[in-house]
């Protein structure tokens, strides 16, 4: 009986793009990609995970990268780990790996040559602690973006912005034919997003690196950045009146020509491609608002909690090496909006938008992505300022001096 199993799974191996583990198992796989584009691109890890012969179990959370990782800290460290967890890039799971809570990856990633194939290599850095690997980065996300609606515009009557400048300018004339002119969602990652989009782009890379980077205060308190809080003013004008809370509902907002924009990571292409929209055509991003061609290697990455089952360690040990593979690459992360970690991968059919992305990395003006530089303390903190000037009517000064008082103490 055994043996019949065994043969049924190698004849099934044969027949599959992976190799069919013979303990497979199902694997709980957490994650905050509920969005309609989101969840294509999931389904496409889902999909190549299941021809191994092993079950992706999906724990999709909804609300927001930061509800979601509150959720999965809380069941890693209360010992309800899952087996496969997303965290962005950077310093999220310092602490879990820290309480030796994440499964070591070196062995796969030296018998894989990681090393070799993820580019920029600070994305397995940002893996690394003592020397052992302990995530798959998967994708290149970068904040950096203004998505404008081509609809919006033409109702109005004006050109479609080149530059943030312009976008500001055409403002009033989006108010005068009913739109919003800037969607942004409630979520206070949201508009915290939104402000470091804003620094990077109109105060330049420096600037950016500088404060979050060296803990520059007194640049922060400056007028480079005094710049950056008027635009910002400016932002939270534009934005009055979005009223919603999730970021794929202000990106609908834009979609369906009601909004003439909004500043969000290039997740948002996975909306407009699902909504069959055109990069070009329908819409039109610009990277760095225009001003600064610039995006920042964020995005996302798996880790796996330690497990105590065999069948389970091995699963994981397939999904981690899978979602390295070319040609899941290439699946994922068009239907996503988000850039390969491996450049040795074809993206012939990436849109414009995705090749603006890929020209800028290829040029090296990449700067690191907040969560890379800051703790998620310090990152909270930036957004619960954010959430109070972007909701009410705070001084711009005011919160200027605040944000200049965080970097001084940041870590
Ligand atoms: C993640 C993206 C995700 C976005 C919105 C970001 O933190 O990197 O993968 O699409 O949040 O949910």
């Amino acid at each position: 009986m055994r043996y019949k199993l065994l043969a049924t799974a190698l004849a099934l191996s044969a027949a599959l793009p992976f190799t069919v583990s013979a303990g497979a198992t199902d694997l709980e796989v957490t994650h905050w990609w509920t969005s309609g584009g989101e969840a294509a691109a999931v389904a496409e890890f889902a999909k190549a995970f299941d021809a191994t012969g092993n079950k992706w179990v999906d724990g999709a959370i909804a609300g927001g990268g930061p509800t979601a990782r509150t959720v999965f800290i809380s069941r890693i460290t209360g010992g309800d780990p899952m087996g496969a967890t997303q965290f962005n890039h950077g310093r999220q799971a310092e602490e879990l790996v820290e309480a030796g809570l994440m499964r070591d990856l070196t062995d796969i990633a030296e018998s894989e040559g990681w090393k070799n194939i993820i580019n920029p290599p600070s994305l397995l850095e940002g893996c690394t602690l003592d020397g052992k690997i302990y995530c798959v980065p998967i994708n290149i996300h970068s904040w950096q973006w203004l998505w404008l609606s081509n609809k919006a515009f033409e109702d109005a009557g004006v050109p479609v912005p080149k530059n943030w400048e312009e976008f500001v300018a055409a403002g009033p004339k989006l108010r005068e034919a009913g739109k919003i002119p800037l969607a942004l969602g409630g979520q206070p990652w949201q508009a915290a997003g939104a402000f470091q989009v804003l620094m990077v782009s109109l105060a330049g890379p420096e600037v950016f690196n500088k404060v979050h980077g060296d803990k520059d205060a007194e640049l922060a308190a400056g007028p480079e950045v005094k710049m950056v809080f008027d635009a910002a003013a400016d932002a939270r004008e534009m934005a009055r009146g979005s009223n919603v809370q999730d970021w794929n509902q202000a990106t609908n907002l834009v979609i369906t020509g009601q909004a003439g924009g909004q500043i969000m990571g290039d997740w948002a292409q996975g909306e407009f491609q699902v909504a069959g929209q055109v990069a070009g055509k329908d819409y039109t991003c610009l990277p760095g608002l225009g001003v600064h061609d610039v995006i920042a290697t964020g995005g996302d990455a798996f880790y796996f909690p330690v497990l105590k089952d065999p069948a389970q360690t091995e699963a994981q040990g397939a999904l981690a090496s899978l979602m390295l593979k070319p040609e899941v690459q290439v699946a994922f992360n068009l239907k996503k909006g988000s850039l390969p970690v491996r450049g040795d991968v074809d993206l012939a059919t990436a849109n414009d938008c995705m090749k603006k992305g890929l020209e800028i990395l290829a040029a090296g003006k990449v700067v690191p992505s907040v969560e890379q530089l800051l703790s998620q303390d310090s990152v909270t903190q930036i957004n619960d300022l954010m959430t109070e000037f972007f909701n009410g009517d705070m001084d711009p000064a005011d919160a200027q001096k605040r944000y200049a008082a965080i970097i001084a103490s940041a870590d």
